[in-house]
């Protein structure tokens, strides 16, 4: 395997590491937008629907057109997630949909940092809005204070030095509060702002916080895939130590996002398909 690669095929496994977080993170976002009801919106890279889900429960949508390219987190998604105003697709950042009039929100969570040109997306997004529509996402931010992959990368980076190459915090310097805000400001949104979203990410005991780094889906899964048994039960038990006095106690980390919005200047024009 290939542990460079941020892999997005197993649905399950993706749920179980990172979907319940991110459904968390997911309301965060939208209580931050705090959308009128019946908005039209298109969101890039759904996954397993974890913001998909939280449009649905809170932001009263007219329609929801849902993409991502990888066809098992849509098949992922459509089995978990079944509401009348959602539409799952099958596409990538680079092959949106265009809604005739444009949508009034384009959005996407947690993505941004794994498209190789986030510039090109973030102007695929821009041009499927309405004039005066909004364009709004987040990323964790892997370089603090997403603490339990910020302790996990940490710990491995002592072992191994190929771990500090996959750091997520190293790799994604988009991750970070005015990068974003440059990127939505360079490519033309207006009303362009920021701010930390944050959840409570609790695990019961430890086994339960190293378990999900067993299932091969997402980068630091990937990396534990990558190691021969004795470097896995090393990083094992240096992460124990570095988490808990005693393996059978609760953890309590918390994780934060990065969200930022930004409005379609009302003079743009909008192609339909
Ligand atoms: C960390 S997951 C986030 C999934 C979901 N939005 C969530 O909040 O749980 C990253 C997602 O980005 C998708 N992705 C990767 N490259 C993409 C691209 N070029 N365009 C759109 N989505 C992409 C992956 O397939 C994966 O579903």
């Amino acid at each position: 395997m290939d542990e460079t690669s941020d892999r997005w095929i197993a649905g399950d496994a993706y749920e179980h590491f990172m979907g319940r977080w991110s459904r968390r993170i997911a309301k965060e976002f939208i209580g931050w937008l705090n959308p009128p009801a019946s908005w039209d919106w298109l969101e890039v890279g759904c996954g397993t629907g974890a913001l998909t889900q939280a449009i649905c429960a809170n932001a009263h949508p007219s329609a929801v057109v849902a993409c991502d390219p990888s066809l098992e987190f849509v098949a992922f998604a459509r089995r978990s997630l079944s509401h009348p105003a959602v539409a799952f697709l099958v596409a990538g950042a680079d092959e949106l949909p265009r809604q005739e009039g444009g949508f009034d929100a384009v959005v996407s969570g947690l993505v941004l940092n794994f498209i190789p040109t986030p510039s090109e997306a973030i102007r695929s997004m821009r041009n499927r809005l309405r004039p005066g529509g909004a364009l709004a996402a987040y990323v964790w931010d892997y370089a603090e204070g997403m603490q339990f992959l910020r302790i996990f990368w940490d710990v491995a980076a002592e072992l191994d030095s190929r771990a500090a190459e996959l750091d997520e915090g190293q790799r994604f310097p988009l991750c970070h509060r005015d990068a974003l805000v440059e990127l939505l400001e360079c490519e033309g949104l207006e009303s362009v702002d920021a701010r930390a979203l944050e959840i409570d990410t609790p695990f019961s005991d430890f086994d339960s916080y190293w378990a999900p780094f067993l299932g091969g889906t997402g980068p630091a899964p990937s990396y534990v895939g990558s190691l021969s048994t004795t470097a896995r039960e090393e990083l094992k038990l240096r992460l124990r130590q570095r988490l808990t006095q005693d393996a059978g106690a609760p953890i309590h980390l918390t994780a934060r996002a990065w969200a930022v919005r930004g409005i379609a200047g009302v003079d743009r024009q909008v192609r339909a398909v």
